[in-house]
């Protein structure tokens, strides 16, 4: 999981501004010597501390199986919080208090003496600390055990308890299908009521996520423009670079389904869609995205083919080159896998608002980039005004919220290029959180569990939340294991994903928006010594497209009118009898010659393996070359070694 930026004005200063430090509380972890807790929860409740948004009356009781003291818990803890700590530096005083705050209490989650244990060392801390008898367990447990930690709490007593709240926090997955789902809600519900039970979805808790809302509802300029009438579609993207990471064992049975879109990317779409709420508070939000969500049209089984694209990787290469192994040879991973580790789906929001606007997503494991975007496509201008002017075509406006790891929103428009005669670039318009607010990084757990303490539920699922999203997804699962997919592996490691998912799109007349930034171009070596101008330029300017292995892409004796960037993939030039005469990689490039002479191309070229390229287009590429010499000497100089001809310097 990412670093979220926390808006944390300095190192142990000052807290955030309008918060306050949350009431006394203690904070009860099952499955303290997890993961979780130290990459995650302790880091979080580490930036709390330093932000003065503990509350003075706390402690964290640690409980897992592992027999360790609390001296132990609280030493590993201190060692793993300079390990996992997300601020730039360590404040070693604050960790020290903090640290002070732990404690731990071994026990089996199915063991009642354990319980009885920890109802003594809560009542004791309780009397200790002036925690006001306020409870918060965190469930960092698998969802299996949820029901049985929630059965011995209520025998050992907690419910029993007279004075302060009690809430519970539960982790991720929430259930593994909609039947899963309703038994897991149904079992939580027998212990706690809805309104103490916060089920995390750590999307919510990224600044960019939660802005959304805050940037529709704040500013008057979009709220107009945000419907079928202006919007053309709506694309959300959540590509990650890494794959499975060892965690073969719990993806087998999940899949990028499940894992990504039921809940995170629902969650993304039901904020940027949803109905203005009529204020703020938990349930007006909460209200808006079931809402939104109920409208999302259920897929007929015979309409699963058609709208959804599922892949799992093969062999390939991460972005920095080194090998990755396919996804059946994972650990852990059944070597004849049908586990779909990238999926795109096609939604339809039957509202109002939405009718017949296409909500397209797509998310996937080791893929060419680790980025979260969110498009939203507007509708055209009408390019036949520009008859008879040298601009031939229009693209068109984008709005595109930056999740991560860029953290930011940008506008996309026309400009005119300046000089005699009208000719268009597309530009932007870029607010970035790192120029604009002076920000730390978090774990994106600090809001969370801070706003659980403060009692604001906005941030987190209900059951009818959870409930509804699994209703879309699960005739997608049953489609799917229905008709198990023939052609798995289907998409290079390090890839753009497989070629159905762009057909996809890209039958509708639309394409995804593939958001390069100057990272990716940095790793073409023709970009590397570009000034930051030309970067941000062509980060405008380049377009994605990709092939399949044999197709052609250049046809000899065609008029030029773009140049490629192989960004992953082979492809071979070929002499006048089609054979093949030299093979291009990774960063090469083709296809400057016939821009650069003006001439028709002298050679066809193929894709030898399935290829992700970038192209830039005739007016591009002139413009880069008349504006940034850098680049124009590169690019002859490649030229002149490469096909030992004069081309005009
Ligand atoms: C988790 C998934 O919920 O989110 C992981 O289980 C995924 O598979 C992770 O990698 C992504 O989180 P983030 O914050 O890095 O986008």
């Amino acid at each position: 999981m990412s670093e979220q930026l926390i808006v944390s004005q300095s190192q142990g200063g000052s807290s955030t501004p309008g918060a306050r430090p949350a009431a006394g509380c203690l904070m009860v972890i099952f499955g303290a010597s997890g993961d979780l807790t130290k990459r995650l929860l302790m880091p979080a409740l580490y930036n709390l501390a330093c932000d003065q948004l503990l509350p003075s009356g706390f402690a964290v009781i640690g409980m897992a199986k592992d027999e360790w003291t609390t001296a132990e818990f609280r030493e590993r803890m201190a060692r793993d919080l300079k390990e996992f700590s997300t601020r730039p530096q360590f404040n070693q005083e604050v960790c020290d208090e903090f640290v002070a705050r732990l404690h731990y209490t071994p026990g089996k989650f199915d063991d009642p003496p354990a319980y009885a244990r920890l109802a003594e060392l809560v009542e004791r801390l309780d009397g200790e600390q002036g925690a006001d008898g306020n409870l918060l367990f965190y469930m960092a447990t698998p969802p299996v055990v949820f029901g049985m930690i929630s059965s011995h709490l209520v025998q050992a007593g907690f419910q029993k308890r007279e004075r302060g709240w009690q809430r519970v926090i539960v982790e991720k997955p929430f259930g593994h299908d909609l039947a899963s789902a309703i038994a897991l809600n149904r079992e939580i519900l027998k212990h706690w009521r809805e309104d103490q039970i916060y089920r995390i979805d750590h999307y919510l808790g990224k600044e960019t996520v939660q802005n959304i809302l805050a940037f529709r509802f704040s500013n008057g300029i979009f709220e107009p423009l945000w419907n079928k009438h202006f919007v053309d579609h709506i694309q959300f993207t959540v590509s990650e670079s890494v794959g499975v990471e060892g965690r073969g064992n719990y993806y087998e049975r999940s899949g990028v389904l499940r894992d990504m879109i039921q809940n995170h990317m629902f969650q993304m779409l039901a904020y940027v869609c949803m109905e203005p709420p009529s204020s703020f508070q938990p349930n007006a939000i909460r209200d808006g995205k079931a809402r939104l969500l109920e409208a999302i049209r259920i897929m007929k089984p015979e309409e699963v083919e058609h709208y959804c694209v599922r892949g799992q990787y093969g062999p390939g290469r991460k972005p920095d080159g080194t090998p990755v192994t396919e996804y059946r040879k994972e650990r852990d991973v059944n070597p004849q896998s049908m586990t779909e580790t990238f999926a795109a789906l096609k939604l339809f929001i039957d509202n109002w608002r939405w009718e017949g606007v296409p909500i397209y997503l797509r998310s996937g494991k080791s893929l060419w980039k680790r980025g979260t975007e969110i498009i939203v496509e507007f509708k055209k201008a009408p390019e036949v005004i520009f008859r008879g002017t040298a601009v031939d075509h229009l693209d068109t406006n984008r709005l595109i919220f930056h999740i991560q790891p860029d953290q930011g929103i940008e506008l996309r428009f026309h400009t005119k290029v300046p000089g005699p005669t009208l000719q268009l670039q597309p530009v932007n318009m870029r607010f970035s959180y790192g120029e604009a607010f002076r920000a730390g990084r978090g774990t994106g757990y600090e809001v969370l569990i801070y706003n659980c303490m403060i009692g604001d539920a906005t941030l987190f699922s209900r059951t009818d939340l959870v409930e509804t999203a699994w209703r879309i997804a699960q005739p997608i699962m049953d489609g799917w294991e229905a008709r198990k997919p023939a052609d798995f592996p289907n998409y290079a490691a390090g890839s753009w994903g497989p070629q159905a998912s762009r057909l996809l799109i890209e039958r509708d007349g639309r394409k995804w928006t593939e958001i390069i930034n100057r990272e990716v171009l940095m790793k073409v070596p023709l970009f590397q010594s570009c000034d930051p101008i030309l970067l941000n330029v062509l980060v405008m300017l380049l377009k994605p497209v990709g092939f399949a292995a044999g197709k052609l892409i250049i046809q000899k004796g065609d008029t030029g009118q773009e140049m490629y960037l192989i960004c992953r993939g082979e492809v071979e030039v070929l002499d006048a009898n089609d054979q093949p005469i030299a093979k291009l990689k990774d960063g090469d490039y083709f296809g400057e010659m016939s821009l650069l002479l003006a001439q028709p191309r002298t050679a066809s070229i193929r894709a030898v393996t399935s290829c992700d390229l970038f192209v830039l287009e005739k007016a591009g590429f002139a413009k880069a070359l008349d504006d940034h010499p850098q680049f124009a000497k590169a690019v002859l100089e490649t030229a002149r070694k490469r096909y030992q001809v004069a081309v005009p310097g």
